[in-house]
């Protein structure tokens, strides 16, 4: 078999790119490792920026993300007992983010695709990128126990952290740069109205938490939680009594709880790898780069990703010119690094570590007060929060 773009899983950046590279009339496969339902099932990101809402517009799948996603022009910031509110609209000329849920994008995108009839294989097994150093990549895979064989022109390396692409490549050609967190994220989904209309970022003595949301119907909680702990050792009622000592009482007062949907535990880390490009093959989204949550920032770096790489096929395969391809690495990793930075310094900064002692909980209090008091630290925290523009710094 033969095609344009072989694409290695079927997360949101591998559909996203899927959807653009048939807008522009170039074939793609898809190989999942999953079952559709499962990458379904998987909870994770909530908070669109500007540049990821366009890119799924521009992908022609934005209709219900538009009917159903929810506008927020700000959020608050709790401290020392206090909030303040973080006016994103006010601060960066009228930008804001949207609510929408990653695994509602992902069945858009999936719907979108299978309404196309465009080719996504499910759990095929033993994927296996080759020859990507050549002009003629291969990929090999399995599926219902029957070996089958691709040979195309690009390999895409949308197979999330754990993909088989970037580890095929030889470690004397790749850096990988990381930092793991000690401490995780334990995440509780509900059927309750959430706490507040915008999402509240709280630092406490005990831990960081964050109210976040999916719709006016569904809510999002995360507690900072230690490694060690154990999901099975969180029950729902001990989540909703931590999640009440870390609230304000405003909070507590308004805090509606109710049985949980889904629960997990995710661990917390800063990774780069560099290049992103080798030969035919190229890495986007979580294959390349791995960001602390706090701040939103993973899922909305997949896009810009997706959209490097789909403008530079699109190049190539139109224009013949494969100069997107030659600055497909540089590009991303300069908006990458940036996002890397936004999110590990909102992380060190709102989180308590277990090394920390009095003195570092007392910087940390100064600091907020200084941002949420000072026009141009609001002002930073806003521009990152919304996404720096596309053509920062160029
Ligand atoms: P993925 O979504 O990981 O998709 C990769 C796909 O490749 C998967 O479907 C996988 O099954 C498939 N695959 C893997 N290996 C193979 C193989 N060998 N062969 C074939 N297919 C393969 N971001 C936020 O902004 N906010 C959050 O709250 C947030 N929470 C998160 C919680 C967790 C637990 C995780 C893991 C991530 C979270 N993120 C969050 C990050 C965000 O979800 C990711 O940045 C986003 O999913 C990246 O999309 P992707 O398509 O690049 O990777
Ligand atoms: C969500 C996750 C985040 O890391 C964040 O900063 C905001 C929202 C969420 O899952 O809803």
């Amino acid at each position: 078999q033969r095609v344009q773009v072989a694409i290695i899983g079927a997360g949101p950046s591998g559909l996203l790119l899927g959807q653009l590279l048939h807008k522009a009339g170039i074939e793609a496969l898809i190989l999942e490792r999953q079952t559709g339902d499962y990458v379904l099932g998987r909870i994770r990101a909530g908070i669109l920026e500007q540049v990821t809402i366009d890119l799924v517009d521009e992908a022609g799948v934005g209709a219900r993300m538009h009917r159903e996603g929810l506008v927020h022009d700000g959020f608050d910031m709790l401290f020392d007992g206090q909030r303040h509110r973080v006016d994103l609209a006010g601060l960066t000329g009228g930008q804001h983010v949207m609510v929408y849920g990653q695994t509602e994008l992902t069945r858009d995108l999936m719907e979108a695709r299978a309404g196309a009839g465009l080719p996504t294989v499910y759990e095929a097994r033993d994927v296996a990128v080759h020859d990507f150093d050549t002009t003629h990549p291969r990929v090999t895979y399995t599926k219902d126990g029957v070996a089958h064989e691709i040979h195309c022109d690009f390999i895409a390396g949308c197979d999330g952290f754990h993909g088989v692409c970037r580890a095929s490549v030889p470690r004397s050609a790749i850096t990988e740069y990381e930092k793991v967190y000690p401490f995780g994220w334990l995440g509780l989904l509900s059927d309750t109205p959430p706490v507040h209309h915008e999402l509240i970022y709280i630092a406490t003595p005990r831990g960081f938490s964050l109210c976040s949301q999916r719709s006016t119907t569904r809510s999002r909680y995360y507690l900072q939680v230690p490694l060690t702990d154990k999901i099975e050792e969180w029950s729902d009622e001990a989540f909703w009594q931590e999640l009440r000592l870390r609230l304000d009482e405003e909070g507590r007062d308004r805090l509606v709880t109710g049985p949980s949907i889904e629960k997990s535990i995710a661990p917390l880390r800063s990774f780069v790898t560099e290049p992103l490009r080798f030969g035919r093959m190229f890495l986007a989204g979580d294959a390349g780069h791995i960001v602390p949550p706090t701040g939103a920032k993973g899922l909305n770096l997949a896009a810009t990703d997706v959209k490097y790489l789909s403008s530079a096929l699109i190049e190539h395969y139109a224009e013949r010119s494969d100069a997107g391809i030659d600055h497909y690495s540089q590009r991303c990793l300069r908006r990458i690094w940036r996002a890397e930075r936004f999110s590990w310094w909102f992380t060190q900064l709102m989180h308590r570590f277990p090394d920390e002692g009095p003195i570092e909980a007392k910087l940390k209090s100064a600091e907020l007060d200084y941002l949420m008091n000072s026009a141009n630290g609001l002002k930073t925290i806003a521009e990152n929060y919304v996404g720096l523009p596309l053509d920062f710094g160029a």
